[in-house]
This record gives structure tokens, C-alpha cells and sequence, in this order.
């Protein structure tokens, strides 16, 4: 049976950045603070006009082209975002009208950090079942549009961009397993508690800043840690390979403590872990897409490499892939 994999990887980040000097202008905190708690140095900012859509359309058309591909040879479209440029229609469908995908199914999923792994899963599901042959599979997050820039806990983690990639039966190489896991019970880390249907918007809800993130980080870094090496741990186990088989691990961008914490108890060196949240924070479902892309870009994964992508968010949700490059 043919494998499916990645034939192509987009990304498109806001042109305007947000340093650590220029929010401590804005909130009592410090570069020293930002760097030692989470090595986030900046992050991008979309622009007024920007929402989730127009990055997905960019990185969207850099992976097409990439993939070597025309928007109409897409026969699917999955978007993963918390941040949708409205409540419907989904940010899937005007990444179609944007591409001129008009022959693709499109749609959205919500599993915050971990959704491009969600994502890529319900790709691959399709394209193995034979319902569908080529899949353009996005994470994109304006997450600036729902942070509380007063509330310093949590505005110096967050960034906006886009990743993406187009998924296809592949001669060699490809997904080797994956992982998936939900814990509603902690659901209450983190959310953005206004706007759904439980709070609809409402003057009363936007004076209650219920429409922006609200994180128990504390107890969410030690869960973090937790479910990522857990994940890691069961999609090696799945694939019948050690962590010492894999070449690099792409793990989801929320903070290098983190990151480093699960290096630890998976026994891997540091530099087997690609970092850029020193550039980006963590872009939620775009964070695990943009390191994807720009590893490829740099040569850092090469074609026969073993890459685990690992990744943890809202929900509570989390998800490992390993793939043969
Ligand atoms: N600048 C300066 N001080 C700050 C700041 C800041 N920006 N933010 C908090 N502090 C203070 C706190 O008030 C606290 O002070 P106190 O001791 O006087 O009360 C102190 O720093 C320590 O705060 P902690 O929250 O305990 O700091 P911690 O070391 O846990 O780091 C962080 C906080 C970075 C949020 C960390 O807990 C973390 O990364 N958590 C996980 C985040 C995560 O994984 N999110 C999930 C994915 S995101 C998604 O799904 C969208």
C-alpha cells in the first residue's frame, strides 16, 4: 500500500514585529523575565487588515508551489485555528475562494496547539481511504485578536502566522504513525470564555474581557510536559522505534522550558528539538506548521530522516506524529 506524506510546505509570517523591549513599554515585565520563563525574544503581529484567512492564503500558495501543484488538483482543505476570521463561514472555505481550490471539500477543526497534527490526521484518514487525493492542510492564528494586552501572564507568549502542507500518497517515506489524546476535564486551563454560545458577545462580556485567552499557565506547564513526552512516547511505541531512531522533533513552539523538560524525559540531546519561538512565540495551531516548514527550508530535515512532530494545547489536546521524510 502506497504511504501518505508531505509533498510540499508553506508558511507566511506578519511583517510587523513585537519585541520584548516593546512590551515592557506596554506591561510590567522584562526582556530578562520573557527570555528566562519562556525564550520568546519576538513575535509577529498581523496586521489590521490581516485575519486568519489571508495567512493561510499565503502560506497556503507557498506549499502549493512547493508541492509543485495548481489549487484546483486540491480535492481537500482543512484549516486548524482558534482564531477564525469570524464565527462561519469556516476560514477553510475563504482559503478555497482565495486559492481558486474550487474543487476541494473544505473545513475547519478546533483543537488549538495540537490541530495542525489533528489536522494532518484527518487528511491522511481520507487520502488512505481513497476518498480523497490531495490535501492542503493549514494551522493559521491571529491570536493578537484575542489577547488581553494588559494582562502581562499571558500577552508575551502569543504570536500570528501561518503554516501549511500539502499532503499525498508518496512512493517512499511517509506517515508512520500517529497519536492522538483529549482530556476534556481540564478544559479550564485555557479558553477564551466570551463570544461562543455559553457567553454570547455582549457589552457585559466585553467589559468582563471575556473575550480574550485565560491561562493557568503553571499547572498547564506541568500537564505540557507530561502529555508531550506520554505522546512521544506512544507513537514510538506504535511505530516500534526508540527516540534515539529519530533524526529531528518538531515540537509544538509554547515554551522552551517546556520543550526542554520533554528532551529531558525522552533522553534526547536538545539539539534534536528544532527551536524558532524565539522568533514567533507560540502561533498555536500555525507554530508546529511554521517550524515544519522552515526545518525543510533549511535543510534541517533531509530526505530518509525519521522527524517526530509533538505537540499540546487547549482542550485539553494533544498529538505526536512520526513520519519518514
Ligand atoms: N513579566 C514578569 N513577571 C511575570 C510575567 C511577566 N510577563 N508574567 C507573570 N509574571 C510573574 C507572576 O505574576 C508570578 O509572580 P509572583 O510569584 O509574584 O506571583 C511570577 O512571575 C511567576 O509566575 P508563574 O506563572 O509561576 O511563572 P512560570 O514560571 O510558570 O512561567 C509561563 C509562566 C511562561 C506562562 C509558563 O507557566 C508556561 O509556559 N505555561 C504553559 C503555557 C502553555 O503550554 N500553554 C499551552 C499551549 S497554548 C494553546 O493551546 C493556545
Amino acid at each position: 500500500m502506497e504511504k501518505i506524506g508531505i509533498i510540499g510546505v508553506g508558511k507566511y509570517l506578519p511583517k510587523k514585529v513585537l519585541t520584548n523591549a516593546d512590551l515592557e513599554k506596554m506591561v510590567d515585565t522584562s526582556d530578562e523575565w520573557i527570555i528566562s520563563r519562556s525564550g520568546i525574544k519576538e513575535r509577529r503581529l498581523a496586521a489590521k487588515n490581516e485575519a486568519a484567512s489571508d495567512l493561510a492564503i499565503k502560506a497556503g500558495k507557498e506549499a502549493l508551489a512547493d508541492a509543485g501543484l495548481d489549487a484546483e488538483d486540491l480535492d481537500l482543505i482543512i484549516v486548524a485555528t482558534i482564531t477564525a476570521d469570524m464565527q462561519f463561514p469556516s476560514v477553510a472555505c475563504l482559503l478555497q475562494n482565495g486559492l481558486g481550490a474550487k474543487n476541494a471539500v473544505c473545513f475547519d477543526i478546533s483543537a488549538a496547539c495540537s490541530g495542525f497534527i489533528y489536522a494532518m490526521t484527518i487528511a491522511q484518514q481520507f487520502i488512505s481511504q481513497g476518498t480523497y487525493k490531495k490535501a492542503l492542510v493549514v494551522g493559521t492564528e491571529v491570536l493578537s485578536s484575542i489577547t488581553d494586552w494588559q494582562d502581562r501572564s499571558t500577552c508575551v507568549l502569543f504570536g500570528d502566522g501561518a503554516g501549511a502542507a500539502v499532503l499525498s500518497e508518496v512512493k517512499a517515506g511517509g506517515i508512520i504513525a500517529t497519536h492522538l489524546g483529549s482530556c476534556g476535564t481540564m478544559n479550564d486551563l485555557l479558553m477564551v470564555p466570551g463570544g461562543g454560545s455559553r457567553n454570547p458577545a455582549s457589552h457585559k462580556t466585553v467589559d468582563s474581557k471575556l473575550h480574550y485567552i485565560k491561562m493557568r499557565g503553571n499547572e498547564l506547564f506541568k500537564v505540557a510536559v507530561n502529555t508531550m513526552s506520554e505522546a512521544a512516547e506512544a507513537v514510538l511505541g506504535q511505530a516500534g522505534l526508540k527516540a534515539s531512531d529519530i533524526d529531528l522533533v518538531i515540537p509544538h513552539q509554547a515554551n522552551t522550558r517546556i520543550i526542554m523538560a520533554v528532551a529531558k524525559k525522552l533522553g534526547l540531546a536538545a539539539d534534536k528539538f528544532y527551536l524558532n519561538i524565539e522568533k514567533y512565540g507560540n502561533m498555536s495551531s500555525a507554530s508546529l506548521a511554521v517550524a515544519l516548514c522552515e526545518a525543510v527550508k533549511e535543510g534541517k530535515i533531509k530526505k530518509g530522516d525519521t522527524i517526530l512532530l509533538d505537540a499540546f494545547g487547549a482542550g485539553l489536546v494533544w498529538g505526536a506524529c512520526i513520519i519518514k521524510w
